[in-house]
């Protein structure tokens, strides 16, 4: 029996990766550079042994169907793969999402398993080295390796696609991002289906290519001389863009919803009142407000006159995965 355990806090994107060049090992078309937070993570634990017949997969205790099994066992499948360990394992994972919002992360969920399957079958990766495993399970999913802010080198090849840590000095403590959820009924396409069609068919992708390196280099620069503002004004602008590829695609689709609208133009209002911020939004109708930490009490309590406290929930910076005991 080889046991190991892990946990990763999920990362929110300030600069989106979206649409990918290679499907299979995942390589996107895009660097992207996100954020890790402390308000949601997954813990996972795996054992590999020789008595198991088949992979099985728990999620908060439920033994999980075929159809959600299957991106757990093509993942241990390349981990079998790549370790030359040829046993069939058992992976429980536990989602700590504050509401049942579906935000359960595939982010967290993935950077959790990689790192637990790393410690079962004492791998050794480097950082380096998980960042790229895990994005072989969800592209984001690399990002969460690190604490902090994060940018993911796009490369183009399955070895050099991995992402790494931004210095930044520490301005992440410094930050915060409140979750507004939206509960609206959303048309649901998930992000794999969302970036294959914006791919291929949105008119406005080859403009979403272009511009996606000036916001970068925006970011990284933002991040460097602590400019929040800054940070604040091309995290918005390059979600916004992002979701008007959706808009041009064939056949068009959104991820907005009434109450995510209603979201952002409080999040306008407030910033015309000198209120300090910046909305982002991904493949969902949930609106993610960035702002300064010494504001968040504030921007907090000025937000819950629009929505209930059961729908916000307030995050700081996060840490990178790490290993976690495993119970005998
Ligand atoms: O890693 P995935 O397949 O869940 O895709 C994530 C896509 C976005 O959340 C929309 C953007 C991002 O960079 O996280």
């Amino acid at each position: 029996m080889h046991n190991g355990k892990a946990r990763a806090f999920t990362n929110i994107a300030l600069i989106k990766y979206w649409g990918k060049k290679d499907q299979q090992l995942i390589l996107p078309m895009n660097n992207s550079l996100s954020l890790t937070l402390d308000a949601f993570y997954t813990e996972t634990s795996v054992s590999f042994s020789k008595k198991y017949t088949a992979d099985s997969f728990y999620l908060d205790g439920q033994l999980q169907d075929e159809k959600s099994t299957e991106k757990v066992r093509r993942f241990l499948d390349l981990v079998r793969e790549q370790s030359q360990f040829f046993e069939y394992a058992i992976v429980q994972s536990q989602n700590f999402v504050p509401t049942a919002a579906g935000l359960a992360s595939s982010a967290s969920g993935l950077a959790a398993l990689a790192g637990a399957c790393n410690d079962a079958l004492g791998l050794n990766l480097s950082d380096k080295e998980l960042s790229r495993l895990a994005r072989k399970g969800s592209g984001s999913a690399c990002r969460s390796i690190y604490g902090g802010f994060v940018e993911w080198e796009k490369g183009d090849s399955d070895q050099n696609s991995y992402a790494l840590p931004v210095p930044s000095n520490h301005w992440e403590d410094e930050l915060a991002m409140i979750f507004i959820l939206i509960n609206d009924k959303a048309k649901d396409i998930s992000s794999r289906n969302g970036m294959q069609r914006t791919v291929a068919t949105s008119t406005y992708y080859t403009d979403w290519v272009k511009n996606v390196d000036i916001d970068i280099k925006k970011a990284r620069e933002a991040i460097t001389t602590h400019d929040f503002q800054a940070l604040g004004e091309v995290t918005e602008s390059n979600c916004l863009k992002m979701h008007a590829t959706t808009l041009a695609a064939s056949p068009p689709f959104t991820y907005w919803t009434p109450n995510s609208l209603k979201a952002m133009n409080k999040v306008h209002t407030m910033r015309q009142a000198g209120q300090d911020c910046y909305f982002t939004m991904d493949a969902g109708p949930n609106v993610k407000v960035l702002c300064q930490k010494k504001d968040s009490q504030k921007i907090y309590h000025e937000l819950q006159k629009e929505f209930p406290a059961e729908q916000l929930v307030m995050a700081y910076a996060g840490k990178g995965m790490e290993t976690l005991e495993t119970e005998v």
